[in-house]
């Protein structure tokens, strides 16, 4: 297997702010620190993959603006292929306002040009898709256009990640179109909500806890996969580090605990720098992080 893996998603200008207190309404507080960091769930996936040794594709927009250029040129830096990002004149780059404080994150996105993927984009992207070995899929991006991709993804045999995040209620064939799911478990509680539970989708389901690691099914018993507790400096975008490493472990034909055990070293290494991509690792150090751990390397 090779490891070419394409991601059509969001990618955000993420606008970060440090405070040792989130204020109540109404309330001003000083914060301590800012900062304008690349993000985006698509993006950082990407990114992940990529920093990982991943061949990867990213199918997105950004716009015509100042964030579009940074955040195009910073895909490039970090080694993801950006020939299907494209810049688009009728909306801003898609931002992510970002709350950090007491080790943890408040976040909300607008779009903006994250809504240009349009279904017919995605569907002007067959081959690429078709090409690929894993096909990652977040919902920052319009839902149909996450179902056409899925959809194509099927028709091609390529192996889908959905990233039910931000989670909201999925269609069936939807669900039915992807291999895996990726859901914390605050995702989880809401993604079967509009439909009867199908134990098919429930199956699927490999669900991140954080740094208690993750659980799925495997021959219709439950499998936990240890997390690698560690002293966070910035969780964000550590479920994307988890993500990129899961897709591109797969490729490499391990078993799926095994990938996780992956995902799950690269998800830790990765909140201990600032910023959603700031601390996402190369291969090599994800490999002496699982020596230091006792376990072999993928
Ligand atoms: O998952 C973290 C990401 O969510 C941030 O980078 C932000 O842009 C939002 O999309």
């Amino acid at each position: 297997m090779s490891n070419k893996i394409t991601v059509i998603g969001s990618i955000n200008m993420d606008l970060v702010t440090s405070t040792g207190r989130v204020p109540e309404q109404g309330e001003t507080v000083l914060g301590d620190d800012f900062a304008t960091i690349p993000g985006g769930k698509g993006a950082n996936q990407a990114v992940a993959a990529a920093k990982l040794g991943a061949e990867v594709e990213f199918i997105g927009r950004v716009g015509r603006d100042v964030f579009g250029e940074r955040l195009t040129e910073n895909m490039k830096s970090q080694g993801v292929s950006v020939r299907y990002l494209e810049p688009v004149t009728e909306k801003p780059t898609g931002t992510a306002s970002i709350l950090l404080s007491e080790q943890d994150n408040r976040i909300i996105v607008v779009p903006g040009a994250n809504l240009a993927v349009t279904p017919e984009v995605v569907e002007s992207h067959e081959n690429v898709i078709a090409g690929s070995d894993i096909l990652l899929l977040q919902l920052e991006i319009p839902l149909e256009s996450v179902a056409k991709a899925a959809e194509l993804a099927k028709k091609h045999h390529t192996t889908v990640i959905l990233n039910p995040a931000p989670v909201q209620e999925l269609p069936v064939s939807l669900m039915d179109n992807a291999d895996y799911f990726t859901p914390n478990e605050h995702e989880l509680e809401n993604l079967f909500q509009g439909e009867p539970e199908q134990p098919s989708h429930r199956s699927r389901c490999i669900i991140t806890m954080g740094a208690a690691g993750v659980v799925f099914t495997e021959n219709r018993k439950e499998k936990k996969v240890p997390g690698y507790p560690v002293d966070p400096v910035d969780t964000t975008g550590a479920g994307d580090t988890f993500n990129g490493a899961l897709a591109l472990a797969l490729t490499k034909g391990v078993s799926l605990a095994e990938a996780c055990r992956y995902a799950n070293a690269a998800a830790a290494l990765s909140v201990q720098k600032m910023g959603a991509q700031g601390g996402m690792p190369q291969q090599h150090e994800v490999d002496t992080f699982l020596e230091t751990q006792g376990g072999t390397n993928t």
